[in-house]
Parts: structure tokens; C-alpha cells; sequence
């Protein structure tokens, strides 16, 4: 079988710790280049896997090689032009969350994307959980009944990500961006992906950045020690994104799904997701069904957990490209996953519930 061959745009954190450890354990990939703008950190990355050649930009990479796929780990800001760019050279792409910067990138991506004629897929990796995957199924099979309920959450009591995540101009938004967008995505894929019609939210900066006042440095590349997580430092950093948000998605089956998400939050830490029908209910952690027998309600604990979500998504991604399939998170519901993110912002700077039809 021949060896689908990637390139990697952007060589931080993510294509570090969660894409190369997959990519290296298979035998049917194998990545022929990446590249970075801070072209340093794309040789030391090359020279760390392997990779027989390292570029300062998308656009050298695409002129000197032909990947089969594109795998964009950039901040958001540069989703779209590098995704675009190897959507026009011929290229699949597989693009980190959320799928954009803002709406118009995102149509504009999905244009390029449906123009070329090749496969997109989102990297929203907790969909992909074995535990999520199961759960989708349950609802598939009815089991669940008229799924019209789910609530979600990604709060962290205190965890900003450093680096250019809580700068706006490269990263569109603060926790709704970086960690509320995967517990959303869950959820509604948990939901069956009903379609959006609007929703009411807010999106505050409360408790603002705790770091100033411990001093934790900001501008170290180092994971500090209230921090997680911490992405390129950018020149003209400045603080200015949410540090909280929550609301309601109302779907057109008339379901509708409760989110909450921060990055600093004065109450326990939160990372939970349930959904319920008429026929029974599933909570994730822990993964169990609630299921009605006649007046009783059952509680069953269900086998698994989130598992290997990183070498799932990517084997469903490979899976498309071989087998000619769509990829579960596809342009259409990146499209659909970044114009609810979006209208979280405007339901909040409005202060009413705002429309998410297209
Ligand atoms: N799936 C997850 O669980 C998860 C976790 C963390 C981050 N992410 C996502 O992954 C992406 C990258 O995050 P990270 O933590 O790796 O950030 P990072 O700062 O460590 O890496 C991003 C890299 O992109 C480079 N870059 C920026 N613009 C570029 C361009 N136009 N061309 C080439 N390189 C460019 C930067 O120089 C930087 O090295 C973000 O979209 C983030 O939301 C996903």
C-alpha cells in the first residue's frame, strides 16, 4: 500500500505532542515536510522527526512538494489562508479547531475546499472518543428517543493558556475558542448534529489575567506553572478576549444545548457532558446510560472512555482519503461549528438571542 504522504503548516504544541506521536506509529504515513514561520522552529521540528525538509512558508512548501495532505496546526488567524492555499494546490486538509478566524474565512474555505473538489476535515479530536463515538451510535439506534436536551461544559477554575491564545488578533477568541469549542462540538455531534437555529449567550472578561498579578511571565516560551499550555509569543500581545462565557443553542428539531466554558472561574472546575431523549439519557463522565423503564429510570455503566481520540481522528481522516469517504466533521459542519461560535460573540455583544440560520 502506498504511504499517503503529509505535510505539517505550523510545527507548535499540537503537531508536536498530539500529531506526530500518531503519525509516527503508523506505517501507511509518512510526513515529507513542514513548515513554520518562525522557519527555526521548523528545522529543529524536521530535525526532531525526521522530516527530509523544512520551509519558512505554505506557499514554498506547496511550490516544492506535493503532500496528499495538508495538516494546518497554525494559530486560527492562519487557518484559512494555509488551508486555502493547499485546498488550490490540489491538497486534502485537515485543519485544527476552530476551523477559522470568522465566518468569512470559513465560507471562503469551504468555497476553496467544494471548488477543488478535495476532502476537509476538522480536527475536533473529543468526537472521535471511543465513548463519543458509542454514544453517537446509541442515538442513531434510537435508543435514546427525541434526543432534546444536552449541556456541556469546559471550565477551568484557573488556566490561561500563554502565548497568542488570549490575544485576539490571532486566535478570534478566548476559552470559546481554545477549549468551549470542543465540548460544544461534542455535544451537538452527541445530539446528532441538529441544525442551529440561534442562540443566546455571554461572553465576559471578569476576572481578567490573573497571571499579571502572580508575575508569571508572559513572555517566556516555557509552559509556566499556572499554565498548562502555552503557544507562540507574539510582538504585539495584549490580553483581550473573554475569560468566561455561556448560553443556549437552540436547534431546529426544537432541542436545544446548554454551554459553559472559562479559562478563570471561581467555582470547581468543570469538564462534563450529557445529553438526554425521551427514551433515556447519557452522561460521559462517567459514561453512563439513564434509561426509562417504565415509572424507574435504570442507570447502566457503559464500557469505555474518550480512549485514543488523537489517533482516532487522524485514522478516520486517512480512512476518507483512501476509501473515498466525508470526513464525520466536514467543511459543512465546520462551517455550521464556526457561525455558532461566532454568534456566541454577537448574542453577547447584543445582549438578545441572535440567528444562526445560513
Ligand atoms: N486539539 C486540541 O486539543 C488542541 C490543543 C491545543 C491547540 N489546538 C489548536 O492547534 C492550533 C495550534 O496551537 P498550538 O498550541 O500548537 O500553538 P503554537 O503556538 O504552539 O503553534 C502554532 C505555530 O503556528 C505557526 N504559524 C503561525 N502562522 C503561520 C503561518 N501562516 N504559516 C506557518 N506557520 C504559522 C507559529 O509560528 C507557531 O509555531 C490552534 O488552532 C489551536 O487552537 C488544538
Amino acid at each position: 500500500m502506498e504511504k499517503i504522504k503529509i505535510a505539517i503548516v505550523g510545527t507548535g504544541n499540537i503537531a508536536k505532542s498530539a500529531h506526530m506521536p500518531v503519525y509516527k506509529k503508523r506505517d501507511d504515513v509518512e510526513v515529507i515536510a513542514c513548515a513554520d514561520i518562525d522557519f527555526e522552529k521548523a528545522r529543529a521540528f524536521a530535525a526532531q522527526f525526521d522530516i527530509p525538509a523544512a520551509y519558512a512558508s505554505v506557499e514554498e512548501l506547496l511550490a516544492s512538494c506535493k503532500p496528499d495532505f495538508v495538516d494546518v496546526c497554525t494559530w486560527p488567524a492562519a487557518h484559512a489562508p494555509v488551508a486555502i492555499a493547499a485546498a488550490n494546490a490540489g491538497c486534502h486538509v485537515m485543519c485544527e479547531k476552530p476551523i477559522c478566524h470568522n465566518l468569512a474565512d470559513a465560507l471562503a474555505l469551504k468555497e476553496a475546499v467544494l471548488k477543488n473538489g478535495v476532502k476537509f476535515m476538522l480536527a475536533v479530536p473529543l468526537r472521535y472518543g471511543d465513548s463519543a463515538v458509542k454514544a453517537r451510535q446509541l442515538v442513531d439506534e434510537g435508543v435514546l428517543g427525541d434526543v432534546y436536551y444536552g449541556k456541556t461544559a469546559y471550565v477551568r477554575q484557573r488556566g490561561i493558556p500563554g502565548g497568542w491564545f488570549s490575544c485576539s488578533k490571532y486566535s478570534g477568541g478566548g476559552p470559546i475558542i481554545d477549549i468551549g469549542v470542543h465540548r460544544i462540538d461534542l455535544a451537538w455531534y452527541m445530539m446528532g448534529c441538529p441544525k442551529p437555529v440561534s442562540v443566546l449567550a455571554s461572553a465576559v472578561y471578569k476576572i481578567g489575567d490573573y497571571r499579571d498579578e502572580t508575575k508569571v511571565d508572559t513572555v517566556s516560551d516555557e509552559v509556566s506553572a499556572n499554565n498548562e499550555w502555552t503557544g507562540a509569543q507574539v510582538a504585539d500581545y495584549k490580553f483581550d478576549v473573554e475569560d468566561s462565557a455561556s448560553g443556549v443553542f437552540r436547534f431546529e428539531n426544537g432541542a436545544q444545548l446548554l454551554f459553559e466554558t472559562a479559562w478563570t472561574f471561581n467555582g470547581p472546575d468543570n469538564n462534563t457532558t450529557q445529553i438526554a431523549g425521551d427514551k433515556a439519557g447519557i452522561t460521559l463522565e462517567p459514561f453512563k446510560l439513564y434509561k426509562a423503564d417504565g415509572k424507574d429510570l435504570v442507570e447502566e455503566t457503559l464500557e469505555g472512555d474518550l480512549g485514543d481520540f488523537f489517533g482516532n481522528e487522524i485514522a478516520h481522516f486517512i480512512d476518507c482519503i483512501r476509501n473515498d469517504r466525508t470526513p464525520s466533521s466536514s467543511i459543512e459542519q465546520a462551517v455550521q461549528l464556526q457561525r455558532m461560535l461566532v454568534g456566541i460573540y454577537e448574542s453577547s455583544k447584543l445582549g438578545r438571542e441572535v440567528s444562526l440560520k445560513d
